[in-house]
């Protein structure tokens, strides 16, 4: 099983960046836990015929998985922790899909794929409508004006009216659907779907637990009607609801983020997924000019530059080695050529790029804008840093998360302070956690913050076994950060219940409160004071 080959897709059409970022969709998948989204990524890849057998990219249930399941701990709770990458060909085009960690604890990292993507898929299931990861991670794609598609997942099995779960979404989010499909049959009796378009029904003989696709056979509106009685009836009296409320396909208002294009379907019966890459690749944009720092456009056709939006120790542990995720913005990439690292000015020889499918790795020649090079050994690169060539260039950095739970972090053993320094320091450059710290603490005790509490499993596990550092870790009652200043800091000193530190990474000063309570206590009392809030409040 092997990736397209970027370099035998250049050859189809014209070589150069600009031709080649048109034929690329980079996109990700945003969802609720159990949503799906590892059977969809799996019959995604069975239609665009990478591989020939869906279970060979899911990472769970036993089944032989190249997903992410990097590390022990994701393999014996089935979450999945790391982000993988997806590329196949589809219609000449080529699709890059970014896995996202499907546990909310880890949302920072899918909030740096969200920064890689050009779009995304929410994904729903049909019986629970919105959830609460895919409302946080909405917002992120919102926050990032990345245009969202949205896929109604569950439709073979009992669930929601189609119009009610429209409702909710413009209700909730304030996102227009311009549902593009629309079912013929109610969820759980799932017969076909209308394409909206044309009007044809495109009725679906179910594949067995998606092992093979599922059969379609298109019908035109008056066969449907006839074969299909009050079933088509009630859709096309729907679809006229839709109509009146003129809830047509608007690509600027797409492209735009306030409105989003639906589809039904079933991953785990093959059904709408077709439908689903045709929409990405007719709908979705294709990589276009990344605005840099000072906002300015890097156009794609411009000399190479990228975005490390993910650093990944450990994952292969045959040899432990590091690789950042690169996403290529502007120009060709050739393996060999020696990258700015812009955050430092040093040169960066990029001889062991490699293509990421899941575990497997190839040697990947040459990448164009919308693709994803994994950079091995790349110790200085963090995420957020861009990196270019010729053309200076720097790209706004990824905002962090706000955490949200805080733990002191002790060496087990004092003859291992030195291997802990050094791996606390790596998971800090990493991203794994954010590491806070303040003269009174001082060096040896830490304080670790993190989105969400299996962030401290996975550095606690990674210390000791990476490391050779085992830790203790006790909890701290804060709940939340704020950002302040040199004055804040000062005003807070000896505030009862809240502590002041600094965030190694970029020296930012954060307030921590035990709840929000005191936290609008104090800003009540001191207007003055800077309180301001981190990514994910705002
Ligand atoms: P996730 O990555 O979003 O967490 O979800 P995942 O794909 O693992 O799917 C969660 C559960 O939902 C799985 O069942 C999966 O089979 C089921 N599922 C996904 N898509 C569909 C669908 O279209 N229809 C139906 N009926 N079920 C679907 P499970 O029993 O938890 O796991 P497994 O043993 O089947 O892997």
């Amino acid at each position: 099983m092997t990736a397209v080959s970027t370099a035998q897709a250049a050859d189809a059409t014209g070589d150069d960046p600009l031709s080649q970022a048109r034929r690329r969709r980079t996109f990700a998948v945003i969802s609720h836990p159990d949503a799906g989204k590892s059977t969809l990524t799996e019959a995604l890849a069975l239609h665009a015929e990478v591989i020939s057998a869906a279970g060979a990219v899911h990472g769970k249930g036993g089944r032989k998985g190249v997903t992410s399941d990097w590390m022990d701990m994701e393999r014996e709770r089935g979450i999945s922790v790391t982000s993988a990458v997806l590329q196949f060909s589809y219609r000449d085009q080529v699709i890059n899909l970014l896995d996202t960690p499907g546990h909310g604890d880890f949302s920072e990292d899918t909030y740096r794929v969200l920064a890689a993507v050009d779009a995304a898929v929410m994904l729903l299931d049909a019986a629970k409508g919105l959830e609460p990861q895919t409302l946080k991670l909405f917002d992120v794609c919102r926050d990032r004006g990345v245009p969202v598609l949205t896929f109604v997942n569950k439709w073979d099995r009992p669930g929601r009216e189609p119009l009610e779960l429209l409702d909710e979404v413009e209700q909730t989010i304030g996102l227009r659907p311009m549902p593009i499909t629309w079912p013929v049959g109610i969820a759980g009796d799932l017969h076909g779907l209308v394409e909206r378009a044309d009007g044809t029904m495109h009725r679906f003989t179910r594949a067995a637990h998606g092992a093979s696709r599922a059969t379609v056979e298109v019908l035109d509106p008056e066969t449907a009607a006839a074969e299909e009685g009050p079933d088509w009836e009630r859709a096309t009296e729907e679809l006229a609801l839709l109509d009146e409320i003129g809830a047509g396909y608007d690509e600027e208002a797409f492209q735009a983020g306030t409105a989003t294009p639906v589809m039904f379907g079933s991953a785990l019966s093959n059904i709408g997924v077709a439908r689903l890459l045709d929409a990405l690749v007719e709908l979705a944009p294709p990589p276009g000019p990344r605005p840099d720092q000072k906002g300015d456009p890097r156009p794609v056709d411009a000399p190479f530059s990228g975005l490390v939006f993910k650093v990944q120790a450990s994952m292969d542990k045959s040899h432990r080695d590091r690789v950042a995720f690169v996403r290529v913005c502007s120009g060709r990439f050739e393996r060999g050529m020696v990258l700015t690292h812009d955050a430092t000015g040093r040169p960066f020889a990029t001889k062991y790029a490699q293509a990421m499918f899941g575990r497997d790795r190839s040697t990947i020649e040459e990448a164009f804008p919308g693709d994803i090079v994994g950079l091995v050994n790349a110790t200085a690169l963090r995420p957020g840093d861009t990196l270019w060539a010729e053309e200076p260039v720097t790209f706004p950095t990824i905002p962090s998360f706000a955490p949200e739970h805080f733990a002191v972090c002790r060496v087990a053993d004092m003859s291992k302070t030195k291997q802990f320094r050094k791996g606390v320091e790596q998971l800090d450059s990493e991203g794994v956690i954010q590491v806070l710290s303040s003269d009174l603490r001082g060096d040896q005790a830490p304080v670790l913050a993190a989105v969400g509490p299996l962030q401290f499993e996975v550095v606690s596990a990674r210390l000791a076994d990476e490391f050779g550092a085992p830790v203790k870790l006790d909890r701290l009652d804060y709940q939340l950060a704020r950002a302040t200043d040199a004055a804040g800091a000062e005003a807070l000193k000896g505030a009862v219940g809240i502590e002041v530190l600094t965030r190694r990474l970029d020296g930012q000063l954060l307030a921590l409160f035990p709840h929000k309570w005191r936290l609008q206590a104090v800003a009540q009392n001191n207007p003055d004071l800077l309180l301001a809030p981190l990514v994910a409040d705002a």
